[in-house]
């Protein structure tokens, strides 16, 4: 008996600044590979050639002074190359794809934190993915004062401080209840996790909502069922199990 390879899965990261997405995506890649399965770690904006250039103009100077509008548009092009170039396929191939931010980040930051209107917005989210949704999104819900205090430590550190984090605290808790709203909106898509907690206990939060979405596809590789996992077997879709 071996596995048929299915389409692959399509998991995004959302939430503030210094919520910890980064290291949740990495440990999670880490996890899935472990089991053998391919994975696709990317993220919005710049996981293109044009993306690198976008990434640039949108958060790499505070010359530019842009209106939310113009930063919808541009992370819309980022966006639109991001899923034909990387996304579709690598899940056409059976890849996991881990995507640190995609649309509901639009959402949250030009909608709720920029006041744009939420259904123009869906309406340029859907030609920039085609119509194209995650399986899953994990929200690692954090207090901005929090998110923000954190973000300025690790600037120390050398990290990255962007012109989203120069913002109002107040845009911040628009943004932050933005994405909450959106969670509650659609609950079967959604994971929020409190990332307040340490490291370990959202990373096995992420891995229990993780393991149903997975299914027991195993692309671009065959395996016998004994040597899968146990939930493996028993999440398994009936059709992509062939004698
Ligand atoms: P990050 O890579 O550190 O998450 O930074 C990306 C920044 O871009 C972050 O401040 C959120 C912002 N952003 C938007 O405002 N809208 C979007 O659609 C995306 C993908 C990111």
């Amino acid at each position: 008996m071996a596995l048929q390879a299915r389409r692959g899965r399509f998991i995004t990261f959302e939430g503030p600044e210094g919520c910890g997405k980064s290291t949740q995506v990495r440990l999670l890649r880490g996890r899935l590979e472990a089991l053998g399965r391919p994975v696709t770690q990317t993220r919005e904006p710049g996981a293109t050639a044009l993306g690198v250039a976008v990434r640039q103009l949108l958060l790499g100077t505070d010359q530019l002074q842009l209106v939310p509008e113009t930063e919808a548009f541009l992370l819309s092009a980022d966006r639109a190359q991001h899923v034909a170039e990387v996304i579709r396929p690598a899940l056409a191939a059976g890849h996991v794809v881990l995507s640190d931010r995609h649309v509901d980040s639009m959402l949250a930051y030009q909608g709720y934190g920029g006041g744009m209107d939420l259904t123009s917005l869906t309406h340029l989210a859907s030609i920039a993915t085609g119509g194209l949704a995650p399986d899953l999104t994990v929200l690692i819900d954090l207090d901005p004062t929090i998110s923000l205090a954190r973000r300025h430590a690790s600037s120390s550190a050398g990290g990255e401080i962007n012109r989203f984090d120069r913002r109002a605290l107040a845009f911040h808790h628009r943004v932050r209840e933005g994405f909450l709203m959106l969670a509650a909106g659609e609950p079967d898509r959604f994971i929020v996790i409190d990332g307040a907690l340490g490291v370990e206990e959202v990373a096995e939060t992420i891995w229990s909502a993780v393991q149903p979405t997975l299914g027991g596809q195993y692309a671009g590789r065959t395996r016998t069922a004994a040597q899968l996992p146990l939930f493996d077997v028993t999440q398994f879709e009936l059709c992509a199990i062939v004698s």
